[in-house]
């Protein structure tokens, strides 16, 4: 780096101090030279040799080529007013405050363009202050950041560069607003959680040597508490509008944790820590020189390998209960006046999302083993959310939450993760519009912004045959006066027909494709249960009928014919399987369902039966992989935004494991052959892609690693246990 002639250093607390120690013993300036406050402070630094000269009065800068301003962030202008006389023409000035756009556009307009000003924050620090605390390493490995503007020198920005790498930091720019959007998140709003946690806890034991128990999560957790008072009101004051954003942030975070906890809702206060887990793992897999065992660890769970089945599959199992019916479960008693009971829900996050989302609309939702009990106080009880309503990775809970939200009187927003992001919402969006509704997106996706206004009526006719847009209206229709009519093209999958009747609400179905319901209209309480999933029984039958020697019995699996296409595409060819039906479980129908090891054949799957397996085209295109001939997938163009594009992840996945495969606009062709080989595939963050390659594993030649297998959790979290209870080795 370029020389420094003198460096001013304007505040020798720590930072100021620090600094000065680290330029001294790197020896990047001829000459340092310090402003204090207190005489008493600039004993320290002079004793511990930091500095060459020292004052109280601005002329003890004068001469410096380069000037760092590292007083508290509500002093800053008023020192930088008074040594800008003392200062050459063409100086340098910085300062290492942690407010930016203020400062930036306060100490340009004082100091330019006589002296060059470049706005700065190494970010760096301790709870400790004064010169006292001053450490020479205390930069090492940490970041700076530089937030030049349009009047900012460009040889000036260099030297103040030059200056912070010296002394071990990385720079980065960025433009001051982002600075301080982001430091309001990672730094203020940090500091303004240790005050209150550290008020709190000393209010609330109300004696002070109660804090003698307080354990290392405290300790660490309010550290910053001990910061200098002075420094922080400043800091707070400079970046108001973006630390009270951030606080707001906090807050819906909190109360969303303080909601599923008051509705003893387990899996989603799990779900928030997890997810809270990952975001701690994530920074210390960043950090600089992070351990290879903390960037390992930021994933945990997520590469599965499954290893070939040495023998057939057998044994009785259940599977968790059907995702879609609980859903809408779910929503139904969560609309509805008085306390439901839903048993059978299973645990994937899919279903855990549409329980947040009602927590957060002040539902109060409770698991207790099996049963779930909701409590719901009618459309009225719902109440404006304090946060982001997160839907995670279901589609199903967004667009129904769509319908259902677009008629209260208030705004909400819903977002979800990086797949559900990508996934299309103006189906939902615009028949609601042609209802009154006001839902925002981004170009069609999420996040949506409902809001929420009275509705009338309409008869809708839809491009695509849908079970969650024909829900969506549905459930708006019910809070709207007069009667709105949902047509489709295709009949899809019946469920909310078949139990808004529990719910007390009547549901005129003309045709399979044509449904309507008048409202206004009143849900009352109801006792549901949940049959199993056949989209998750279908991994099983796929997997019985291509391991040699298997037989597997699928218990309880409701067998409503809109969701039966698999069952009847796997006997098109030639799986043998069989339904001993069972009562019916409210309005659906179920069946033990059993399979086994078959010889199968290519077929083609197209129009209804498409539709009707839709969920489980992925472990049909295992089946098709281990069949006879060819077998054709048509009319599924709809896969391509599901989770993931499931026909390219599909055929990528199949590929690499040997099979021919073709993709078509709307489908896949798949050449059948007996054995694949092991090798490596990507779920693309898709549950069903996952757990289909895991079956395809099982007749592979060696083992397949599959990346991403942590999606699994979104629907059926044990399905690895169960299939190593199938293996019967528990392998
Ligand atoms: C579902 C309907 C189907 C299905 C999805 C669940 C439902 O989607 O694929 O997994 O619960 O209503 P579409 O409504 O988009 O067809």
């Amino acid at each position: 780096m370029r020389r420094i002639h003198r460096l001013g250093v304007v505040g020798v607390g720590l930072i100021g101090g620090s600094l000065a120690a680290a330029v001294r013993r790197a020896g990047l300036a001829d000459e340092i030279v310090g402003l204090g406050r207190t005489e008493e402070n600039l004993r320290v630094a002079r004793e511990r040799g930091l500095l060459d000269f020292a004052g109280t009065s601005p002329e003890v800068v004068a001469g410096s080529d380069l000037v760092v301003l590292a007083t508290p962030v509500g002093t800053l202008a008023a020192a930088a007013a008074a040594v800008a006389p003392h200062l050459r023409d063409g100086a340098v000035v910085t300062d290492a405050g942690s407010v930016k756009s203020s400062v930036v556009a306060e100490l340009d307009s004082l100091l330019q363009p006589r002296l060059r000003f470049v706005g700065g924050h190494p970010i760096a620090g301790t709870e400790r202050s004064g010169a006292a605390a001053a450490d020479p390493d205390l930069f090492r490995g940490a970041r700076c950041v530089l937030t030049p503007v349009a009047t900012t020198d460009r040889d000036a920005l260099a030297r103040v560069r030059e200056l912070w790498e010296a002394v071990g930091m990385a720079v980065v720019e960025m433009p001051p607003e982002e600075h301080d959007r982001v430091l309001a998140l990672t730094s203020h709003l940090p500091h303004v959680l240790a005050f209150s946690l550290a008020l709190a806890a000393g209010d609330a034991t109300g004696d002070p040597s109660m804090l003698d128990f307080a354990g290392p999560s405290f300790r660490s957790a309010t550290r910053v508490a001990a910061s200098s008072p002075e420094t922080w009101r400043d800091i707070l004051f400079a970046n108001r509008d973006a630390v009270l954003r951030a606080l707001e942030a906090f807050l819906g975070k909190a109360s969303a944790l303080a909601d599923a906890l008051r509705a003893g809702d387990a899996a989603a206060v799990e779900r928030a820590i997890a997810r809270a887990r990952d975001v701690r793992r994530n920074l210390e897999a960043a950090a600089p020189g992070a351990t290879a065992a903390a960037r390992e660890s930021a994933s945990p769970d997520d590469v599965v390998t499954v290893a070939p089945a040495a023998r057939g599959l057998a044994g009785e199992i259940a599977v968790p209960g059907d995702k879609s019916i609980a859903h809408r479960a779910l929503l139904f008693a969560g609309v509805a006046t008085g306390r439901s009971r839903i048993r059978g829900v299973g645990q994937g996050e899919d279903n855990a999302s549409t329980m947040r989302v009602l927590a957060a609309l002040g539902v109060a939702i409770e698991r207790a083993g099996d049963a779930i009990t909701v409590d719901g106080g009618g459309f009225e009880g719902l109440r404006a959310p304090r946060d982001v309503l997160d839907c995670g990775n279901s589609g199903t809970t967004m667009r129904l939450a769509a319908g259902l939200l677009a008629a209260r009187p208030f705004v909400s927003r819903l977002d979800g993760d990086a797949s559900l992001r990508r996934r299309p919402m103006a189906r939902v969006i615009e028949p609601l519009a042609a209802m009154g509704a006001a839902i925002d997106s981004d170009a069609g996706r999420p996040p949506l912004t409902v809001r929420g206004r009275s509705l009338r009526p309409a008869s809708v006719r839809l491009a695509i045959a849908s079970a969650q847009v024909k829900t969506a209206i549905l459930l708006a229709g019910l809070q709207t006066e007069g009667e709105t009519a949902v047509a489709e093209p295709a009949m899809s999958r019946d469920h909310t027909e078949r139990l808004l009747p529990a719910f007390g609400v009547a549901v005129e179905r003309r045709s399979a494709l044509d449904v309507a319901v008048r409202g206004p209209v009143a849900l009352r309480a109801a006792e549901v249960d949940v049959p199993g999933d056949p989209s998750a029984a279908a991994f099983w039958l796929v997997a019985g009928a291509i391991v040699p020697g298997s037989r597997v019995v699928v218990r309880g699996v409701g067998v409503n014919p809109t969701r039966t296409g698999a069952i009847d595409v796997l006997r098109a060819m030639g799986a043998r399987i069989s339904l001993a039906p069972r009562a019916p479980v409210g309005d659906e129908p179920v069946a033990d369902v059993t399979v086994e090891a078959s010889e199968l054949r290519g077929t083609t799957i197209a129009g209804d039966a498409m539709l009707r397996s839709i969920d489980e085209m992925p472990v049909l295109a295992v089946a098709a992989a281990c069949a006879d001939g060819e077998t054709r997938f048509r009319d599924a163009a709809e896969l391509r935004v599901k989770e993931s594009d499931r026909l390219a992840a599909m055929a990528a996945g199949l590929e690499a494991l040997g099979v021919s495969v073709e993709q078509h606009p709307d489908g896949l062709t798949i050449r059948g052959r007996a054995a694949l080989r092991g090798g490596e595939v990507e779920s693309h963050g898709d549950h069903r892609v996952a757990m289909a390659f895991a079956i395809a594993a099982l007749v592979a030649r060696g083992p397949v690693t599959i990346h991403g297998a942590r999606a699994i959790a979104v629907s059926y979290p044990e399905f690895l246990a169960t299939l190593a209870s199938l293996r019967g080795s528990g392998a």
